[in-house]
């Protein structure tokens, strides 16, 4: 499964970035993770949506050929970040990038709640019409205190977060196999 990864916090030490790479190297038999650089992507600007910059092409086209899109979102303030909204507005107009795409949502956060706010805001906004991802129903991957979960090479240390972490990427194969599946059919 080729899987475009979306990462909402673009600082260095992302503790989300640090989840998505360890991910790209403990599932690399189930998917080959490519991770997306959302830093330079430029405000959305509707003037610009039918001419937009390369790099947005690029981007938005990353998107559409993946066959499923992973995002990593850490929460800000009650929600996702600024970075992670701007992206997927651009995503969400001209090709429509994620309509039916498959797509698994995990975030981490140094408080106990682990992103679940964001990831509500996250799955309302997957599901406006502009986006009409297909996003794996529950397994919320809710990583609350993650600076206690991971080591300073970003391995993820809590054995209960790796077991839950390993099924819900077994559920998200069984998802993705089902949706190709039921495309096919059509
Ligand atoms: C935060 N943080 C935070 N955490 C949380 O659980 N709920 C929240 O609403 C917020 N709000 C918030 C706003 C802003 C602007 C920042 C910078 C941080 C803390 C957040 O969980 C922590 O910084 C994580 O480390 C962010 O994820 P990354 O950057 O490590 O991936």
């Amino acid at each position: 499964m080729k899987v475009a990864a979306i990462v909402g916090s673009i600082r260095q030490e992302s503790f989300n970035g640090k989840l998505v790479e360890y991910m790209q190297d403990r599932y690399s038999d189930i998917m080959d993770i490519d991770i997306l650089d959302i830093r330079d992507l430029p405000h959305y600007d509707q003037d610009e949506e039918s001419n937009a910059p390369d790099y947005v092409k690029e981007y938005k086209r990353s998107v559409r050929e993946a066959d499923a899109v992973l995002i990593a979102t850490p929460e800000y303030n009650g929600s996702i970040s600024g970075v992670l909204k701007n992206a997927l507005d651009w995503n969400s107009r001209v090709d429509y990038d994620f309509a039916g795409k498959p797509t698994m949502l995990v975030g981490a956060s140094l408080g106990g709640l682990g992103t679940v706010k964001a990831q509500m805001h996250l799955r309302q906004i997957l599901s406006a019409p502009g986006m009409s991802a297909k996003v794996l129903p529950g397994n919320e991957v809710l990583i609350g205190a993650v600076h206690e979960k991971m080591d300073e090479d970003g391995n993820l240390t809590d054995q209960g977060t790796i077991d839950f972490l390993d099924n819900v990427v077994a559920e998200f194969e069984r998802f993705y196999q089902e949706t190709r599946a039921v495309a096919n059919r059509a």
